[in-house]
Formats: C-alpha cells, sequence, structure tokens
C-alpha cells in the first residue's frame, strides 16, 4: 500500500515539473531576459511595483535545476545549460548591490550552483564577494544584519540568505564571517522565535544601546503574529544554518519551527498567509509558504539524528507536495504563467495576493526535485 503511494506520488511529482518546465520554457520565449516577481491575473509582466528587489536569483535557479534533472549530455540538458547561464550572468553586479538583505536569494540558487558543477574560481569569487557584502549590513550595537528597509530592523527572511556569509566563511577560512553569521543567527533565534516556534517578521532595536525594543511586521497580520511564509524562511534557514555551523541549538530552533508548522497548519499542509488572521482573513492561503515548508522539512529530515523524527519531516514534505500538486498547480488554466496559484506577496501593499509567485515557483520544484531524486 505504502508502496503503492510512494510510486503514484512519484508520478505526480514528476508530472508536476514536466509542467513547470513548460511553463519557464513559455516565459523564455514570450518574454526574453525578464525576471518577475509575481503575477498580475496571472500574467507575469505588468507595471505593478516589486517593492524590493530581491527575486532575481529564481528563475534561473529553477534552470540550474531542471539543467541538473536532465544531465546526460542532451539537447535538454544543453537547452538548460544555456538558459541558466545566460540567466545567472547579469546577476554578477549584484555581488556589491548593499540595498538589500536578500544576496543569498540571488546567489545560492545560481552561482553556487553554477560552481558546483564547473568548479570555475572565478564563480567561486563571486560568491565569496557577495558574501562579504552582505555581512556589511552587519551592527555591532545589537548583534544583527539589518534590513533593508531600516538600521534598526532585523527580518527573519534574513536567515535564508545567512548561509551565503557561512559559505564564503567557509571558503576563505575568514573567522570574523563566520561569526557575523553566528552571531544574527543567535540573535534572530533569540528574539524572532518565541517559545513556542512561531515567528516574528521584523525585530525593532534601539540604535543607541542595541536594545532589543519589540516586534513588528510589514506582511504579516500584526506586530505579535506568525506570518507563514516568515516561518517556512525560519524553518528552512535555521536548517541551513545547523548545516553550516553543526551547533545543536539552530537544529532545536528548526525542529521547533517545523513543529508549530505541522500543528497549526490545516490537515494538507497548505496554511493561511498568517497563522493568527482573524477567521475569514485565514481563508487566504499562502501556497509559496508551503512550497517552502516542504523544501525546508526535505532538508531538516535529513540532518535530524532521530530517524523516526527525520522520517516524519520526509513524509510530511511529501503530502504537503502531493496536496500543492492536486489542488494549486495552474496546470487546467491554460491563461495562468505561473506554476503554483495561490501565492501572497504582500497583502497590504496589495502587491501578488492570491497569484503566482516566482519564490512559490522556485521552491515547489526545488521541492520536488528533491522528493524525487
Ligand atoms: N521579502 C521576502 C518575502 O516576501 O518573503
Amino acid at each position: 500500500m505504502i508502496q503503492l503511494e510512494l510510486e503514484s506520488d512519484r508520478k505526480m511529482f514528476e508530472e508536476a515539473l514536466a509542467f513547470a518546465r513548460e511553463q519557464v520554457k513559455r516565459l523564455i520565449e514570450r518574454q526574453p531576459d525578464y525576471y518577475p516577481v509575481y503575477t498580475k491575473d496571472g500574467k507575469w509582466k505588468h507595471e505593478g511595483p516589486a517593492w524590493t528587489h530581491w527575486c532575481d536569483g529564481f528563475l534561473p535557479g529553477m534552470m540550474w535545476l531542471f539543467h541538473r534533472r536532465a544531465d546526460n549530455g542532451g539537447a535538454e540538458s544543453r537547452y538548460w545549460l544555456d538558459q541558466a547561464v545566460r540567466y545567472t550572468k547579469p546577476l554578477e553586479a549584484r555581488k556589491q548591490d548593499r540595498d538589500i538583505h536578500d544576496l543569498g536569494f540571488v546567489f545560492l540558487p545560481t552561482y553556487y550552483r553554477w560552481f558546483q558543477k564547473t568548479k570555475e574560481p572565478a564563480l567561486n569569487e563571486v560568491l565569496v564577494e557577495a558574501g562579504r557584502t552582505l555581512a556589511l549590513r552587519f551592527r555591532e550595537k545589537g548583534q544583527y544584519l539589518r534590513s533593508f528597509v531600516a538600521e534598526n530592523s532585523l527580518f527573519i527572511d534574513i536567515m535564508m540568505n545567512v548561509g551565503l556569509i557561512f559559505y564564503a566563511a567557509r571558503e576563505t577560512g575568514d573567522r570574523k564571517l563566520r561569526d557575523i553569521a553566528l552571531r544574527h543567527s543567535l540573535t534572530t533565534r533569540r528574539f524572532l522565535v518565541r517559545g513556542d516556534g512561531s515567528t516574528a517578521h521584523e525585530g525593532i532595536f534601539d540604535l543607541e544601546t542595541g536594545e532589543f525594543l519589540r516586534e513588528a511586521t510589514h506582511q504579516g497580520w500584526r506586530s505579535d503574529s506568525c506570518w507563514a511564509r516568515g516561518l517556512s524562511w525560519a524553518m528552512y534557514g535555521f536548517s541551513t544554518c545547523y548545516e553550516y555551523s553543526r551547533d545543536p541549538r539552530f537544529l532545536h530552533t528548526a525542529t521547533a519551527c517545523a513543529d508549530y508548522y505541522i500543528t497549526h497548519a490545516p490537515g494538507d499542509g497548505v496554511p493561511p498567509w498568517d497563522f493568527s488572521a482573524p477567521l475569514e482573513s485565514r481563508k487566504l492561503l499562502d501556497t509559496s509558504a508551503a512550497a517552502i515548508a516542504a523544501a525546508g522539512l526535505l532538508r531538516l529530515s535529513r540532518l535530524l539524528h532521530d530517524p523516526i523524527k527525520g522520517h516524519f519531516y520526509w513524509s510530511t514534505a511529501n503530502h504537503i507536495l502531493h496536496n500543492l500538486c492536486q489542488k494549486h498547480l495552474a496546470r487546467g488554466d491554460k491563461k495562468w504563467e505561473g506554476i503554483l496559484k495561490g501565492g501572497v506577496y504582500h497583502i497590504h501593499k496589495d502587491l501578488g495576493v492570491n497569484e503566482s509567485v516566482m519564490w512559490g515557483d522556485y521552491f515547489l520544484v526545488e521541492a520536488l526535485e528533491h522528493a524525487t531524486r
């Protein structure tokens, strides 16, 4: 019985990956060299604002994953390699971008994968420089990497980017870089992850003293709520942090976030946009948070020392992917250009609400690729 379920899920996931490849090919053909953020009525190209410039790594990131999967030297493999390189190269200048805290999102799905494939030192230099640039955001007073919005602001999302600093530290042996990554992660753990495993989106600090003042939010319902995507970023980000540091406190935090997610999400594993929003508002889901959670749980499942819990996370990730593929793929809607419907970018600014979002598509592909590897 279990074997049959595994086989039918595998078939479903392979079909979803084939659909994802079709949608990305269509995007390349219709809007060449365009890096979208979210759809409007299912269309990637529109005049809506991006709020912040953080998503350019996700489209080429999918191309690198498609290439790896087709890696047999055939035409399909060459096609994805050419596209991946074409969409990755223009990102190089972002290694000096000091305006955003999202350099991990830009470089880990792209230059990191390119370097893994070729081992060309010049590609690694790009990654190291990007990691050093990100580390410049560190504030001694408060011990955190400041968010893009203000000096006194720490975002939970930065946990997804701090891996780039750990990476640069490991490649160069620079202990100061590693120390920055560790101290930022410890601060985030202390102030943005609550005792029950839920997360705050933002922390506000006193610039003079470094004292933590209060929780806040931009994309969540309110300061003391649990914005679903923030929780998924934390679950995934602390898993990566544990992978680099092997500090058991980070594994503990990642599992606390995972357990909060699993116990508070509906039975199908696809959460409301904010776990604490009023009942009526909780009908609005965020499928991107589910895709990130599935990818995070798959990573976490290999890191745990307890095989029973590891298997539980692995099968929960498969269950989430099953439901995303069954209920939320855009496959039946010929006019829709994204892969996964039902993501939410910024509800208060009315950006990408109940739409496809580039990171939702990317993490769905990453998780499907991992689950079928
Ligand atoms: N800025 C990252 C996010 O919207 O999740």
